[in-house]
């Protein structure tokens, strides 16, 4: 027999050719278990499951090929590696069809990543329905499955649950906003008895900036199943002869110390292997969003560059409103030029006084979209995402461009050149997406392939994206699409960082915050202080403080106290930002079902910790333990929490844990141990 291992540190997966060339999966899981000898190859699932084979299982590819046969049997048919890359080619031994399963170990961060290729080896063309990036094999008694949605204002809210026959599908649709309704991840807990730092787990997470499908199916015998990878309804393909479809990846893990350390490594991968600059600290951003919505006037803002730079804030961000006649959402999406009613002498002095105040300037766009009331609609009309015939319905008043157009692309990519080169100075794009696809056409694509948009469209949006990184290296971007709309592991390769939600109150942030780092290291996720819930501003902070920390408030507003507290705040970040985003995270008490959480972040011998209770929540309870404190160890614990009186801050661990804060919740704690 011959086996094909792949290892990756703590995850190993190890694949067999039967004598039939059926591929099976042997094994899944640490290096340290394997293959059970005394188990004939014929009884391990198969590797890859097909459409027509596996009778009354969910396939991972389907297809109609050219002579209409709807049923797929794939058979080995060669395995090669370069590098570390590991190539397995199936075919199908009638239909001419070839499924190779590829797959890229990442051994520094325990986790493998998996994508297949079909390639349409005849001379006519075949549909392809689905083709999913992976689909391994799980045993296990009670297999659990965690996953997360939410919508607008609601991202990042989980799910655990059991799973009964049959199978869990958890995925997304609407192409752009993804993620607010289905981030790309999931946990799949065998026996349902994993915890943060104990238990088996394997985490998955599809590398696709549009809708993913995780397809979770339990299965007689033990034989479950996890299918991960782009949504397939209304995503269905032509093949042509000769083409090669290449999926998107799938990254996994498996980790049996628990959901923590699974998380720890989707950072490290995240950091080391994905997010744009990733061992680079973040800037600290005040924002005009929450602070000012459209109403931008040259002395307001630069009363707010002012203050900012008074607090410390490092990056100026002036959102919305800046261009077209953009004084709501109705108009001027595709207008890209400055807005002489507000700004009459236009960005450049705004530019240039952040820039004197000793501050980067970033600025908003949404260049993927258009508002009808616009232009740029009135002398492209065509230029936009519909079918013929079909209304073309408005979301928050706008269309999705049509980047499956190369003009349209080009106009995007020169619009962008045009901001930054007629703008001197600005270091920092949000680029915005803030409606889904609906009516899914294109004019690019002719009437049988219209389905192709699915695919075609992310890819053209990854095409534009990787030009504008490419022909702006000095320009950082946060990706963001009606808050975290986009919070995958393939469109960060462009971007630094991600706004995490539109609901920035910061007791709804604490939960929030708390899924996303599941996937997502702390140095992605923009958290922003704003009046969003009429909380404590001390509290705010506390809660941003815990990732990339920003300000969206009306810094004019600022009582002084309030002003003071900012400063604190801002100071404080600064000083344990490295940790924070950079070190790795641990999540000591969940929010969820629970109106407290304690999270650290620990890199080498520093930790910060942080302690939030949340309305509803008593008081009292045991001291959190600082992870990975030796008792016998001195260290300084310092007490950075923003707005609290100096007299009260505690300068001592009780036994190596930090005590919950007193008073009336929402309150925070908090602290920073180091080393004498
Ligand atoms: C949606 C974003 O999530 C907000 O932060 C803000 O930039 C608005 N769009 C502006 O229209």
């Amino acid at each position: 027999m011959t086996e094909i291992v792949i290892e990756a540190g703590l995850t190993r997966l190890v694949l067999a050719p039967g004598d039939d060339g059926r591929l099976h999966q042997l094994h899944l899981g640490p290096p340290e278990a394997g293959p059970r000898p005394d188990l004939p190859l014929a009884l391990y699932p198969l590797a890859h499951p097909t459409f027509g084979e596996e009778p009354l299982r969910e396939p991972a590819v389907r297809v109609t090929h050219a002579d209409g046969a709807v049923s797929t049997r794939l058979r080995f048919d060669g395995a090669e590696h370069e590098g570390s890359e590991h190539r397995i080619r199936l075919v199908d031994r009638v239909a001419p069809l070839a499924v190779t399963l590829c797959y890229r170990p990442w051994p520094d961060v325990d986790a493998i990543e998996q994508w297949v290729e079909v390639a349409n080896e005849g001379d006519a063309p075949c549909r392809l329905h689905q083709a999913a990036s992976g689909a391994p094999a799980l045993a296990g008694p009670a297999p659990h499955l965690t996953h997360w949605g939410g919508g607008w204002a609601g991202e990042w809210t989980p799910t655990t649950e059991p799973l009964g026959p049959g199978t869990k599908t958890v995925a997304s649709f609407g192409g752009v906003r993804s993620s607010l309704y289905r981030p790309p991840v999931v946990l799949w807990s065998p026996d349902g008895t994993a915890t943060e730092e104990s238990g088996t787990v394997l985490a998955g997470t599809v590398r696709w900036g549009g809708d993913v499908r995780f397809d979770a199916e339990v299965a007689p015998h033990g034989q479950h199943r996890l299918i991960a990878g782009p949504q397939s309804v209304g995503a269905e393909r032509v093949l042509d002869p000769g083409e090669v479809l290449v999926t998107p990846t799938v990254v996994w893990t498996w980790s049996t110390r628990g959901i923590g350390e699974a998380s720890r490594r989707l950072h490290r991968f995240a950091r080391r292997h994905v997010v744009r600059d990733g061992a680079r600290t973040r800037a600290t951003v005040a924002n005009t969003w929450e602070a000012v919505f459209f109403a931008l006037d040259p002395d307001g803002l630069a009363a707010q560059v002012d203050r900012a730079a008074a607090l410390g804030c490092e990056l100026f961000l002036l959102d919305d409103g800046w261009f077209g006649r953009r004084d709501d959402d109705t108009t001027s999406l595709g207008d890209w030029e400055v807005d002489r009613r507000k700004l009459p002498e236009g960005l450049q002095p705004l530019i240039d006084l952040t820039l004197a105040a000793g501050m980067r300037f970033g600025l908003w766009v949404e260049p993927e979209m258009v508002n009808a009331a616009s232009d740029l609609y009135a002398a492209h009309p065509d230029w936009v995402i519909g079918e013929p015939g079909r209304e073309r319905r408005e979301e928050r008043n706008q269309l999705v461009l049509d980047l499956c157009r190369p003009e349209v692309r080009d106009f995007v990519v020169a619009t962008i050149d045009r901001v930054l080169g007629d703008h001197p100075g600005i270091t920092y794009l949000k680029w915005d997406a803030n409606r889904d696809v609906t009516e899914p056409g294109s004019g690019a694509l002719s009437a049988d392939r219209q389905s192709h948009l699915a695919w075609d469209r992310v890819r053209a949006t990854r095409e534009v994206m990787a030009e504008v990184a490419r022909r702006h290296p000095d320009v950082e971007l946060m990706l963001c699409a009606s808050g975290g709309g986009r919070s995958d592991l393939d469109t960060l390769r462009w971007f630094h960082e991600v706004w995490t939600s539109d609901d920035t109150d910061p007791v709804d942030r604490v939960r929030i915050q708390w899924g996303a780092s599941h996937l997502l290291p702390a140095s992605v996720l923009g958290a922003h202080v704003t009046r969003w819930g009429g909380r404590p501003v001390a509290f705010g902070c506390a809660v941003a403080m815990s990732a990339r920390f920003g300000v969206d408030l009306d810094l004019t507003t600022l009582t002084d106290l309030e002003s003071v507290t900012v400063a604190e705040a801002v100071a404080a970040y600064h000083r344990i930002r490295d940790v924070v985003q950079h070190g790795d995270l641990h999540r000591l008490v969940s929010p969820v079902g629970s109106d407290r959480a304690a999270l650290a972040h620990v890199s080498g011998d520093r930790a910060v910790v942080f302690l939030y209770r949340l309305p509803g929540d008593p008081g009292g309870g045991d001291p959190v333990p600082v992870p990975g404190l030796d008792p016998d160890i001195p260290v300084t614990v310092t007490d950075l929490t923003p707005g609290r009186p100096p007299a009260d801050r505690l300068t001592t661990l009780v036994d190596g844990a930090v005590p919950w804060p007193a008073g009336d919740a929402p309150v925070a704690t908090i602290v920073e141990v180091t080393p004498v």
